[in-house]
């Protein structure tokens, strides 16, 4: 199962990926995550996208469609894969499509208010590197594994603001995926549960 999860900053894209991987029990690939791991491991790759990310832009395709590719190679990813935050635009849907072939672009969409709401109080776990709201830890420490857990430097709101204004999903990847086919769009406004039903209900249409 090769699936896509497409969607504006902070909708719910690595909440579902998460759900989806652990069902399917593929891996997870969220381009976003191998930025922060490089930006924390202070290697080149990670010096170059930290100024793009600070800014709330997009990081260039030069960069991020060969991690993509380094990724996909990997023996992990034969059984298929969710690509999290990828492609985000249509040269990067279009060199994704030479890689290979996907069986659905989901995107998980949700309005900017709520989109505000939720990021200004998202915390990430440094051990699980599960996203959660902060009503939800215990203790102050994530309620899955008990990770330490810490605020996301682009999640400060001058940095939220710039994201949704720089990171719409732009509609020429949306017409990408639709006259392939593969296209299908829910809201995550409803409980992460609720949203994974949708999404699981598509999923379970696509044919092994
Ligand atoms: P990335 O890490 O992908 O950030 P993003 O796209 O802005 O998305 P987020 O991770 O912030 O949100 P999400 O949709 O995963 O939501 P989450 O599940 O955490 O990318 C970071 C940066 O890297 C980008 O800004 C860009 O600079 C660069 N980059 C990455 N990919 C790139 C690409 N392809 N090209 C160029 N540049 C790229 O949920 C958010 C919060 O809501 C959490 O607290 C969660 O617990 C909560 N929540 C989730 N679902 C629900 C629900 N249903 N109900 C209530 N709360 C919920
Ligand atoms: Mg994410």
């Amino acid at each position: 199962m090769k699936i896509v999860l497409l969607g504006p900053p902070g909708s719910g894209k690595g909440t579902q990926a998460n759900l989806i991987c652990k069902k399917y029990d593929i891996p997870h690939i969220s381009t976003g995550d191998i930025f922060r791991t490089n930006i924390a491991n202070g290697t080149a790759l990670g010096k170059k996208a930290k100024e793009y990310i600070d800014a709330g832009s997009l990081v260039p395709d030069e960069l991020t469609i060969k991690i993509v590719e380094d990724r996909l190679k990997q023996d992990d990813c034969k059984n298929g894969f969710v690509l999290d935050g990828f492609p985000r635009v249509r040269t990067q849907a279009e060199a994704l499509s030479k890689m290979t072939q996907i069986d659905k672009a989901i995107m998980i969409d949700l309005d900017d208010e709520e989109i505000i709401n939720r990021l200004s109080k998202r915390r990430m776990c440094r051990k699980c590197g599960n996203p959660t709201h902060l009503d939800n830890l215990i203790n102050g420490y994530c309620e899955k594994c008990g990770g330490e857990v810490y605020t996301r430097a682009d999640d400060a709101p001058e940095v939220i603001k710039q994201r949704l204004i720089k990171q719409k999903l732009p509609q020429d990847v949306v017409d990408f995926y639709k006259d392939l086919g593969l296209f299908e769009k829910i809201n995550s406004t409803n409980s992460m549960e609720e949203t994974f039903k949708l999404v699981d209900s598509i999923l379970s249409g696509i044919k092994e």
